[in-house]
């Protein structure tokens, strides 16, 4: 797999929840490459939590800020990089993902998101009446366009080193 990406990215995308984060960490260390993840290179570099941001600045200072970041992360691969659910939905981000490595979606459903989702509180964009419905209406919206990405992979409660060993057979 390691040999496969020569020195591009293999980017991760998908919504909240989808497990980008935590299985993004283990394959790289499986592959033996570096880890970033944007939504906490969003806050080291801005010193605020994404929250913060988005109380502070709003949604658009926010993904001006991320699309930002994500060109500078790309450069430089091979990298795992793990997005914040809506990185890949900006169009010039998508160019720039798929240039730069290959794309792969974390797929879950309503259920496994909602049942992940629920027990933090740290998404802005799910502080409203309805959170698990604003999470459908998000699926709705977004799952054409993750669609783009390279390859799928479906994401389960299945533990994470079953996930890890599918993200790495779907590259190879
Ligand atoms: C967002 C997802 C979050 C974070 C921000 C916005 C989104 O990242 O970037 O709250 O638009 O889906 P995670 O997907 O890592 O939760």
């Amino acid at each position: 797999a390691r040999a496969v990406l020569g020195t591009r990215n293999l980017v991760l995308v998908g919504l909240m929840g989808a497990g980008k984060s935590s299985i993004g960490r283990l394959v790289a260390n499986q592959l033996g490459i570096p880890f970033v993840d944007t939504d906490i290179e969003i806050e080291r570099v801005s010193r605020m939590t994404i929250a913060e941001l988005f109380e502070a600045y709003g949604e658009a200072e926010f993904r001006a800020l991320e699309t930002r970041v994500i060109k500078r992360l790309l450069k430089g691969g091979p990298r795992v990089v793990s997005t914040g659910g809506g990185a890949f939905i900006n169009e010039r981000t998508r160019r720039h993902v798929k240039r730069s490595g290959l794309s792969v979606w974390l797929k879950a459903d309503l259920d496994v998101l909602w049942d992940r989702v629920s027990k933090r509180d740290t998404r802005p964009l799910l502080k409203t009446e309805n959170p698990k419905q604003t999470l459908e209406n998000l699926m709705n919206s977004r799952y054409p366009i993750y669609a783009e990405a390279d390859l799928t992979v479906l994401s389960r409660d299945v533990g994470k080193d079953v996930m890890v060993k599918e993200v790495l057979a779907a590259i190879v």
